[in-house]
């Protein structure tokens, strides 16, 4: 599958013929200036929780697309609200798309609109395909829960948060990646913000170091996996 990345923690995902979004937050993002959100398919939107630099962009590119808002239940009817269509999921839930199965998995983090909406609770993803498997942890702590993921789903990669002060830094995000038993990781919700900056290489050797292979894309750039 094309992986293209969008900065923060946004990434598109062309699977199965549909274009995946994940947390559009582009048009705020003065490192992202570069990408035009015009351009950007999207069948998709994948909601990991309501804070602003993960769904700045939903509504522009939810109308502009048609999209379909795939996320906890008070997310999807925040957007239903909006005149956005969506399917609801809550943590532990699962359902076959046209593209593959997506599971709503548990974050620790908190949640709630730009606008003071609550949002739910916050989660991430596992999406099984045919063309793979993979999990978007969302903004999340290390938790012990991410064992489950790596001892009942086999994880081809993963997006992984590790920025720190809001988020897992380098270290929890390798632990991380032991817990969901996964070498291939792709670095995200770092360098947006002064908080969130890291040392790419010593990120990079801090997971080598741990026998995991850590990715930090450039933004706009292109992975295939
Ligand atoms: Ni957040
Ligand atoms: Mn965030």
């Amino acid at each position: 599958m094309k992986i293209t990345f969008y900065g923060q923690s946004c990434f598109g995902i062309v699977v199965a013929g549909k274009h995946l979004l994940f947390d559009p937050f582009i048009s705020p993002n003065e490192k992202a200036a570069h990408i035009d959100i015009e351009s950007i398919p999207a069948d998709y939107l994948l909601i990991s929780h309501g804070h602003g630099d993960h769904v700045a962009d939903v509504l522009p590119i939810a109308k502009r697309t048609g999209a379909t808002i795939i996320s906890n239940y008070e997310i999807v009817t925040y957007y239903g609200n909006h005149g956005i269509k969506g399917h609801p999921l809550n943590h532990g839930g699962k359902w076959e798309f046209d593209f593959g199965m997506v599971k709503y998995v548990n974050a620790v983090h908190t949640s709630s609109f730009p606008d003071g909406t609550y949002a739910g609770n916050p989660g991430g993803f596992v999406v099984e395909t045919a063309e793979g498997s993979f999990y978007f942890s969302g903004d999340t702590a290390l938790t012990y829960d991410m064992k489950l993921l790596g001892e009942y789903h086999q994880l081809d990669f993963a997006f992984l948060c590790l920025g720190d002060n809001f988020t897992m830094g380098i270290e929890d995000a390798a632990i991380a990646a032991e817990f969901i038993d996964c070498q291939d990781i792709i670095g995200m919700h770092f360098d947006t913000f002064g908080y969130i900056e890291i040392d790419h290489q010593a990120a990079k050797d801090h997971f080598a170091s741990k026998n995991k292979q850590l990715t930090l894309m450039g933004i706009g750039d292109q992975v295939e996996r």
